[in-house]
């Protein structure tokens, strides 16, 4: 039995292969690469010493998408594939709630016809809008997102919702995310934004490496120790591993949509991190403070305990491996990105 895993070789997707395939799964990946290269499957193969099955296709495209389940027994899937870059959604809102929603849709007709009813799959902290109460509980109410690529996030929450009560065979995870960071410790996978990054870690690393000149802080004037907006960073990898305790739950103790955030619980602010980075690798990023980003809010971070008790997963990889991790991936491919 495969689990199929849409959007393998982008930045989560390609850390979850990797543990899925050192925990001895088999392991079927569906990309575009549309925001991915080729050389990450390779990167892959070299970290586990374990080969898996590559379709190169959009997961919109549903002949294709129903060869792959005509032609794998296939026993879960874990959906990836998708569209993330917060400001491009807000100028391309039709491509974000076509890729991100129609393919959805799409996988999970898709699994339905095949009868496979085992899913997990990628949220966001987003869902949340503007927070109810910190640290955030699942309980939190959602909505009052601010740009399309958060929406479509909290369409497909609701849609997967609509489909569990539909029939109650599926068995579906929805993992809620905060801010993922950091690279295997290997430094062959990472993430690669396409052009100037837009998050924090991957432009931090890019300052410290010269490639930029300074980092904005945007805002010191918020309601925070330090005036700058606080987060819940987590290392990649730790996230990876989020996602075998969840299918773990669904083979386990099956039967229900459940919801979990995957944060650590900790809170830093933009300070911090560059604090952290700058004492870590040695190396200085210059920063100015900048205004505020519009549709950003002081604080948010998570109460991990839920995860902790129902799939006995937890963070745990701190600020230090977060910031090694990110800056040997750059280091070993400086000359590739
Ligand atoms: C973190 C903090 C910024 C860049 C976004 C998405 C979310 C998820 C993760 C997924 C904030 C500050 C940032 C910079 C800065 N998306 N900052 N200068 O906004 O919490 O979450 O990424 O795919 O859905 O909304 O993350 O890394 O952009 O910002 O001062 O150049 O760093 O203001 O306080 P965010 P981020």
């Amino acid at each position: 039995m495969s689990i199929l895993v849409t959007g393998g070789a982008g930045f989560i997707g390609s850390h979850t292969v990797v543990e899925l395939l050192n925990a001895g799964e088999e392991v079927i990946i569906v990309d575009d690469f549309s925001n991915s290269k080729p050389q990450t499957l390779e990167a892959i193969k070299k970290i586990t010493g374990k080969d898996f099955k590559f379709y190169e296709m959009n997961y919109l495209d549903r002949e294709k998408l129903e060869k792959v389940f005509e032609e794998n027994d296939i026993d879960s899937v874990i959906n990836f594939a998708g569209f993330k870059a917060v400001g491009e959604s807000v100028k391309k809102p039709l491509a974000y709630y076509h890729n991100n929603v129609s393919g959805c849709l799409i996988l999970l007709e898709t699994m339905k016809k095949y009868n496979v009813k085992k899913f997990v799959f990628s949220s966001s902290a987003t869902v949340y809008g503007t927070p109810e109460k910190i640290p955030l509980t699942e309980d939190c109410k959602t909505g009052g997102t601010t740009n399309p690529y958060g929406t479509s996030k909290l369409f497909i929450e609701q849609i997967l919702k609509d489909l569990y009560t539909s029939d109650n065979s599926w068995d579906i995870c929805i993992l809620r995310y905060f801010n993922p960071v950091g690279a295997h410790e290997s430094g062959l996978i990472g993430e690669e934004p396409q052009g100037i990054p837009n998050n924090l870690m991957p432009y931090v690393v890019r300052v410290a490496s010269g490639e930029l000149k300074e980092l904005s802080v945007f805002g010191n004037d918020y309601d925070t120790p330090d005036g700058t907006g606080v987060r819940d960073y987590i290392h990649v990898v730790d996230l990876a591993k989020g996602h075998l305790s969840a299918l773990k739950k669904l083979d386990k103790e099956g039967k229900g949509l459940f919801i979990y955030n995957l944060g650590t619980g900790t809170g830093y602010s933009v300070l911090d991190m560059v604090k952290a980075f700058e004492e870590i690798t040695g190396r200085k990023v210059p920063y100015k403070i900048a205004p505020r980003r519009e549709g950003d809010i002081a604080t948010c971070y998570s109460n991990p305990a839920k995860a902790k008790e129902e799939l006995h997963w937890e963070a745990k990889k701190g600020i230090k491996e977060m910031c090694e991790d990110s800056w040997k991936y750059i280091q070993k491919n400086k000359n590739k990105i």
